[in-house]
Protein backbone atom coordinates (compact mmCIF):
# COMPACT_ATOMS: atom_id res chain seq x y z
CA UNK A 1 0.00 0.00 0.00
CA UNK A 2 1.00 3.63 -0.98
CA UNK A 3 1.68 6.17 2.22
CA UNK A 4 1.20 9.09 0.70
CA UNK A 5 -1.15 10.18 -2.46
CA UNK A 6 -1.83 9.19 -6.00
CA UNK A 7 -3.52 11.66 -8.48
CA UNK A 8 -4.74 9.81 -11.38
CA UNK A 9 -6.70 11.65 -14.35
CA UNK A 10 -8.73 10.95 -17.78
CA UNK A 11 -10.61 12.86 -20.17
CA UNK A 12 -14.13 13.02 -21.53
CA UNK A 13 -15.89 12.32 -24.48
CA UNK A 14 -17.58 12.64 -27.70
CA UNK A 15 -19.70 10.53 -29.67
CA UNK A 16 -18.78 11.50 -33.20
CA UNK A 17 -21.49 8.80 -34.40
CA UNK A 18 -22.25 5.31 -33.27
CA UNK A 19 -24.03 5.93 -29.89
CA UNK A 20 -26.81 3.58 -28.95
CA UNK A 21 -26.39 1.37 -32.12
CA UNK A 22 -23.10 0.38 -30.38
CA UNK A 23 -24.77 -1.21 -27.56
CA UNK A 24 -25.97 -3.69 -30.36
CA UNK A 25 -22.48 -4.99 -32.09
CA UNK A 26 -22.04 -1.78 -34.73
CA UNK A 27 -19.32 0.22 -34.73
CA UNK A 28 -18.89 3.82 -33.04
CA UNK A 29 -16.66 6.65 -33.39
CA UNK A 30 -15.43 8.41 -30.83
CA UNK A 31 -12.94 10.84 -29.69
CA UNK A 32 -11.37 11.94 -26.13
CA UNK A 33 -11.47 15.50 -25.20
CA UNK A 34 -9.69 18.33 -23.81
CA UNK A 35 -11.60 18.28 -20.46
CA UNK A 36 -10.34 15.90 -17.73
CA UNK A 37 -11.70 13.96 -14.13
CA UNK A 38 -8.93 14.35 -11.87
CA UNK A 39 -9.06 11.40 -8.73
CA UNK A 40 -6.61 11.99 -5.82
CA UNK A 41 -6.45 9.02 -3.75
CA UNK A 42 -4.51 9.02 0.04
CA UNK A 43 -4.42 6.83 3.00
CA UNK A 44 -6.40 7.80 5.58
CA UNK A 45 -7.09 6.50 9.31
CA UNK A 46 -11.23 6.16 8.31
CA UNK A 47 -12.88 4.91 5.16
CA UNK A 48 -14.77 7.94 3.40
CA UNK A 49 -14.20 6.85 -0.15
CA UNK A 50 -14.85 9.09 -3.40
CA UNK A 51 -16.36 12.59 -2.30
CA UNK A 52 -18.20 14.15 -5.62
CA UNK A 53 -19.92 17.23 -4.69
CA UNK A 54 -23.91 15.87 -4.83
CA UNK A 55 -23.37 12.57 -5.50
CA UNK A 56 -22.17 11.10 -2.23
CA UNK A 57 -25.37 8.10 -2.51
CA UNK A 58 -24.11 7.00 -6.59
CA UNK A 59 -20.49 6.47 -5.61
CA UNK A 60 -20.56 5.09 -2.18
CA UNK A 61 -22.42 1.85 -4.12
CA UNK A 62 -20.13 2.61 -7.60
CA UNK A 63 -17.09 2.20 -5.28
CA UNK A 64 -18.52 -0.90 -3.82
CA UNK A 65 -18.42 -2.37 -6.66
CA UNK A 66 -14.75 -1.47 -7.99
CA UNK A 67 -13.69 -2.77 -4.69
CA UNK A 68 -15.34 -5.68 -4.46
CA UNK A 69 -13.73 -6.30 -8.14
CA UNK A 70 -10.56 -5.99 -7.63
CA UNK A 71 -11.03 -8.02 -4.29
CA UNK A 72 -11.82 -10.81 -6.14
CA UNK A 73 -9.50 -10.39 -9.28
CA UNK A 74 -6.45 -10.03 -7.10
CA UNK A 75 -7.38 -12.37 -3.90
CA UNK A 76 -7.40 -9.26 -1.20
CA UNK A 77 -8.93 -9.70 1.64
CA UNK A 78 -9.78 -6.01 2.37
CA UNK A 79 -8.47 -2.70 0.99
CA UNK A 80 -6.55 -0.17 3.79
CA UNK A 81 -8.86 2.75 4.34
CA UNK A 82 -8.73 5.82 2.35
CA UNK A 83 -9.94 9.18 1.20
CA UNK A 84 -10.27 10.28 -2.33
CA UNK A 85 -11.41 13.86 -4.10
CA UNK A 86 -12.80 13.44 -7.68
CA UNK A 87 -12.32 16.93 -9.21
CA UNK A 88 -13.72 17.67 -12.70
CA UNK A 89 -14.50 20.01 -15.42
CA UNK A 90 -16.28 17.76 -17.20
CA UNK A 91 -20.18 18.38 -16.82
CA UNK A 92 -21.83 15.52 -15.25
CA UNK A 93 -24.82 13.67 -16.47
CA UNK A 94 -24.29 15.44 -20.23
CA UNK A 95 -22.97 13.07 -22.53
CA UNK A 96 -19.44 13.83 -22.43
CA UNK A 97 -18.41 10.66 -20.25
CA UNK A 98 -17.71 11.99 -16.79
CA UNK A 99 -19.28 8.33 -15.75
CA UNK A 100 -16.37 6.95 -17.81
CA UNK A 101 -13.83 9.03 -16.96
CA UNK A 102 -14.74 7.93 -13.10
CA UNK A 103 -14.51 4.46 -13.13
CA UNK A 104 -11.16 4.31 -15.12
CA UNK A 105 -9.76 6.74 -13.11
CA UNK A 106 -11.07 5.96 -9.65
CA UNK A 107 -9.86 2.14 -10.61
CA UNK A 108 -6.25 2.94 -11.63
CA UNK A 109 -5.56 5.02 -8.62
CA UNK A 110 -7.34 2.43 -6.34
CA UNK A 111 -4.76 -0.13 -8.09
CA UNK A 112 -2.19 2.74 -7.72
CA UNK A 113 -2.67 3.15 -4.18
CA UNK A 114 -2.68 -0.77 -3.54
CA UNK A 115 0.96 -1.25 -5.34
CA UNK A 116 -1.16 -3.55 -8.01
CA UNK A 117 0.54 -2.63 -11.46
CA UNK A 118 -1.91 -2.34 -13.94
CA UNK A 119 -2.16 -1.51 -18.01
CA UNK A 120 -4.81 0.09 -19.73
CA UNK A 121 -6.77 -3.41 -20.14
CA UNK A 122 -6.75 -4.59 -16.72
CA UNK A 123 -8.40 -1.18 -15.78
CA UNK A 124 -10.46 -1.26 -18.54
CA UNK A 125 -11.99 -4.75 -17.22
CA UNK A 126 -12.55 -3.38 -13.97
CA UNK A 127 -13.74 0.28 -14.57
CA UNK A 128 -16.17 -1.81 -16.91
CA UNK A 129 -18.11 -3.07 -13.99
CA UNK A 130 -18.55 0.32 -12.46
CA UNK A 131 -19.82 1.48 -15.78
CA UNK A 132 -22.14 -1.12 -15.80
CA UNK A 133 -23.41 -0.33 -12.17
CA UNK A 134 -24.06 3.77 -13.85
CA UNK A 135 -25.40 2.29 -17.56
CA UNK A 136 -26.85 -1.14 -17.30
CA UNK A 137 -25.65 -2.21 -19.90
CA UNK A 138 -22.85 -0.22 -21.58
CA UNK A 139 -20.69 -1.01 -25.14
CA UNK A 140 -17.36 -0.01 -23.31
CA UNK A 141 -17.02 2.47 -26.35
CA UNK A 142 -17.04 5.73 -23.75
CA UNK A 143 -14.32 3.56 -21.16
CA UNK A 144 -11.98 2.96 -24.06
CA UNK A 145 -12.28 6.62 -25.30
CA UNK A 146 -11.37 7.92 -22.04
CA UNK A 147 -8.69 4.91 -21.30
CA UNK A 148 -7.04 5.35 -25.00
CA UNK A 149 -7.29 8.90 -25.50
CA UNK A 150 -7.41 10.30 -29.55
CA UNK A 151 -9.73 9.33 -32.28
CA UNK A 152 -11.04 6.01 -32.18
CA UNK A 153 -13.40 3.24 -33.55
CA UNK A 154 -14.67 0.93 -31.35
CA UNK A 155 -16.80 -2.30 -31.73
CA UNK A 156 -18.49 -4.54 -29.17
CA UNK A 157 -18.07 -7.81 -30.80
CA UNK A 158 -19.30 -10.21 -27.82
CA UNK A 159 -19.79 -9.10 -24.30
CA UNK A 160 -15.95 -10.62 -23.66
CA UNK A 161 -14.55 -9.10 -27.07
CA UNK A 162 -14.79 -5.26 -27.45
CA UNK A 163 -12.45 -3.99 -30.39
CA UNK A 164 -11.16 -0.77 -30.62
CA UNK A 165 -8.56 1.18 -32.99
CA UNK A 166 -7.26 4.41 -32.55
CA UNK A 167 -7.27 6.65 -35.66
CA UNK A 168 -4.15 8.67 -35.65
CA UNK A 169 -5.01 10.73 -38.55
CA UNK A 170 -3.43 14.67 -38.98
CA UNK A 171 -7.26 15.92 -39.35
CA UNK A 172 -7.79 19.64 -40.02
CA UNK A 173 -11.47 18.86 -39.05
CA UNK A 174 -11.43 20.85 -35.59
CA UNK A 175 -14.43 23.55 -35.53
CA UNK A 176 -16.14 21.42 -33.09
CA UNK A 177 -18.17 23.12 -30.75
CA UNK A 178 -20.58 21.90 -27.53
CA UNK A 179 -24.05 23.30 -26.78
CA UNK A 180 -25.74 22.57 -24.03
CA UNK A 181 -29.23 21.71 -24.70
CA UNK A 182 -30.04 21.21 -21.26
CA UNK A 183 -29.41 17.98 -18.65
CA UNK A 184 -31.76 15.12 -19.86
CA UNK A 185 -34.10 14.11 -17.22
CA UNK A 186 -33.29 10.75 -17.75
CA UNK A 187 -29.91 9.08 -17.21
CA UNK A 188 -28.29 6.73 -19.60
CA UNK A 189 -29.47 3.58 -18.42
CA UNK A 190 -32.55 5.04 -19.48
CA UNK A 191 -31.55 6.31 -22.09
CA UNK A 192 -30.30 3.16 -23.22
CA UNK A 193 -33.60 0.56 -21.74
CA UNK A 194 -35.84 3.29 -23.73
CA UNK A 195 -33.94 2.25 -27.12
CA UNK A 196 -34.23 -1.47 -26.12
CA UNK A 197 -37.84 -1.13 -25.98
CA UNK A 198 -37.76 -0.22 -29.08
CA UNK A 199 -35.47 -2.82 -30.64
CA UNK A 200 -37.79 -5.28 -29.57
CA UNK A 201 -40.81 -4.10 -30.49
CA UNK A 202 -40.18 -3.04 -33.33
CA UNK A 203 -37.06 -5.66 -34.44
CA UNK A 204 -36.80 -4.95 -38.28
CA UNK A 205 -37.67 -1.35 -38.51
CA UNK A 206 -34.77 -0.84 -35.71
CA UNK A 207 -32.00 -2.92 -37.59
CA UNK A 208 -32.80 -1.07 -40.49
CA UNK A 209 -31.62 2.33 -38.62
CA UNK A 210 -28.18 0.52 -36.93
CA UNK A 211 -27.24 -0.98 -39.82
CA UNK A 212 -27.94 2.58 -41.66
CA UNK A 213 -25.54 4.18 -38.40
CA UNK A 214 -23.14 1.82 -39.28
CA UNK A 215 -22.49 2.64 -43.16
CA UNK A 216 -22.67 6.32 -41.49
CA UNK A 217 -19.92 5.42 -39.11
CA UNK A 218 -17.72 4.10 -41.71
CA UNK A 219 -18.11 7.07 -44.26
CA UNK A 220 -17.56 9.11 -41.11
CA UNK A 221 -14.23 7.87 -40.53
CA UNK A 222 -13.24 8.41 -44.59
CA UNK A 223 -14.58 11.79 -44.35
CA UNK A 224 -11.97 12.50 -41.36
CA UNK A 225 -9.21 10.94 -42.74
CA UNK A 226 -9.19 12.93 -45.88
CA UNK A 227 -10.33 15.94 -43.70
CA UNK A 228 -13.46 16.28 -46.02
CA UNK A 229 -15.54 18.80 -43.50
CA UNK A 230 -18.52 19.29 -46.04
CA UNK A 231 -18.75 15.66 -45.73
CA UNK A 232 -18.48 15.21 -42.42
CA UNK A 233 -21.57 17.44 -41.90
CA UNK A 234 -23.44 15.66 -44.41
CA UNK A 235 -22.71 12.51 -42.51
CA UNK A 236 -23.64 13.70 -38.54
CA UNK A 237 -26.59 15.64 -39.85
CA UNK A 238 -27.91 11.97 -41.80
CA UNK A 239 -26.32 10.52 -38.12
CA UNK A 240 -29.08 13.07 -36.41
CA UNK A 241 -31.85 12.18 -38.73
CA UNK A 242 -31.54 8.42 -37.59
CA UNK A 243 -30.99 9.17 -33.62
CA UNK A 244 -34.20 11.15 -33.33
CA UNK A 245 -36.01 7.91 -35.20
CA UNK A 246 -34.87 6.31 -32.22
CA UNK A 247 -36.72 8.64 -29.70
CA UNK A 248 -33.59 10.12 -28.04
CA UNK A 249 -33.81 13.66 -28.95
CA UNK A 250 -36.10 15.97 -27.57
CA UNK A 251 -38.27 18.82 -29.37
CA UNK A 252 -36.02 21.02 -27.49
CA UNK A 253 -32.56 19.75 -28.77
CA UNK A 254 -34.58 19.34 -32.59
CA UNK A 255 -35.09 22.82 -32.76
CA UNK A 256 -31.36 23.70 -31.83
CA UNK A 257 -30.32 21.32 -34.44
CA UNK A 258 -32.65 22.94 -37.42
CA UNK A 259 -31.54 26.35 -36.63
CA UNK A 260 -28.02 25.35 -37.08
CA UNK A 261 -28.42 23.42 -40.14
CA UNK A 262 -30.29 26.15 -41.56
CA UNK A 263 -27.06 28.71 -40.62
CA UNK A 264 -25.24 26.28 -42.73
CA UNK A 265 -23.95 23.55 -39.78
CA UNK A 266 -24.16 20.41 -38.75
CA UNK A 267 -25.54 19.48 -35.42
CA UNK A 268 -26.16 16.37 -33.35
CA UNK A 269 -26.85 14.69 -30.00
CA UNK A 270 -23.53 12.87 -28.52
CA UNK A 271 -24.06 9.95 -26.22
CA UNK A 272 -27.36 9.06 -24.74
CA UNK A 273 -29.66 11.71 -25.40
CA UNK A 274 -32.49 12.79 -23.64
CA UNK A 275 -36.30 13.20 -25.08
CA UNK A 276 -38.20 15.12 -22.07
CA UNK A 277 -36.53 18.05 -22.41
CA UNK A 278 -32.06 18.26 -22.23
CA UNK A 279 -30.63 16.19 -24.74
CA UNK A 280 -27.31 17.27 -22.98
CA UNK A 281 -24.53 18.64 -24.71
CA UNK A 282 -25.05 18.94 -28.10
CA UNK A 283 -21.74 18.68 -31.04
CA UNK A 284 -21.87 21.22 -33.97
CA UNK A 285 -20.12 22.04 -36.44
CA UNK A 286 -19.59 24.92 -38.94
CA UNK A 287 -16.77 25.80 -41.42
CA UNK A 288 -16.96 29.23 -39.65
CA UNK A 289 -17.69 28.48 -35.64
CA UNK A 290 -18.38 32.52 -35.13
CA UNK A 291 -21.57 31.29 -36.68
CA UNK A 292 -22.47 29.27 -33.66
CA UNK A 293 -21.50 31.59 -31.50
CA UNK A 294 -23.18 34.42 -32.53
CA UNK A 295 -26.62 31.86 -32.77
CA UNK A 296 -25.59 30.63 -29.41
CA UNK A 297 -25.70 34.04 -28.11
CA UNK A 298 -28.92 35.04 -29.32
CA UNK A 299 -30.63 32.26 -28.12
CA UNK A 300 -29.13 32.19 -25.00
CA UNK A 301 -27.32 28.73 -25.03
CA UNK A 302 -24.32 27.90 -23.60
CA UNK A 303 -21.30 27.25 -26.37
CA UNK A 304 -17.80 25.94 -26.28
CA UNK A 305 -15.09 25.08 -28.81
CA UNK A 306 -13.39 21.10 -28.10
CA UNK A 307 -10.78 19.48 -29.30
CA UNK A 308 -9.44 16.14 -29.25
CA UNK A 309 -7.26 15.39 -26.49
CA UNK A 310 -4.18 12.45 -27.16
CA UNK A 311 -3.85 11.91 -23.74
CA UNK A 312 -6.21 9.25 -22.30
CA UNK A 313 -5.98 8.00 -18.74
CA UNK A 314 -2.64 9.43 -16.94
CA UNK A 315 -1.16 9.16 -13.73
CA UNK A 316 -0.04 12.30 -12.82
CA UNK A 317 2.39 11.00 -10.02
CA UNK A 318 4.57 8.27 -9.65
C1 LIG B 1 -23.41 6.62 -23.95
O1 LIG B 1 -22.39 7.60 -23.84
C2 LIG B 1 -23.37 5.95 -25.28
C3 LIG B 1 -24.38 4.84 -25.50
O2 LIG B 1 -24.14 4.32 -26.80
C4 LIG B 1 -24.27 3.75 -24.47
C5 LIG B 1 -22.99 2.94 -24.57
O3 LIG B 1 -22.33 2.90 -25.60
O4 LIG B 1 -22.66 2.31 -23.54
C6 LIG B 1 -25.81 5.39 -25.50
Amino acid sequence: MKNRSVTVSAPGKIHLLGEHSVVYGKPALLTAINKRLTVTLSPSKTNTGFTLEGQEKTIAAFQNVIEETIKDMYKLKTIPPYTAFVSSNIPLGYGLGSSAALSAAATAALLTFLDIPWDEKSVFNISYLGEKHFHGNPSGGDLATVIEGGLLYFRKEFEFLKSFSPLPFATTIENFLIIDSGKPTESTKEMVAKVGDLEKNFPKQIAEIFNKQEVLTKQLVLAFKESDEQNVMTILKQGEENLEKLGVVSKKSQGIIRSIEKLGGASKISGAGGYQNGSGMLLAYHSDPEVIYKFAKINNLNVEKIQIEKTGLRQENI
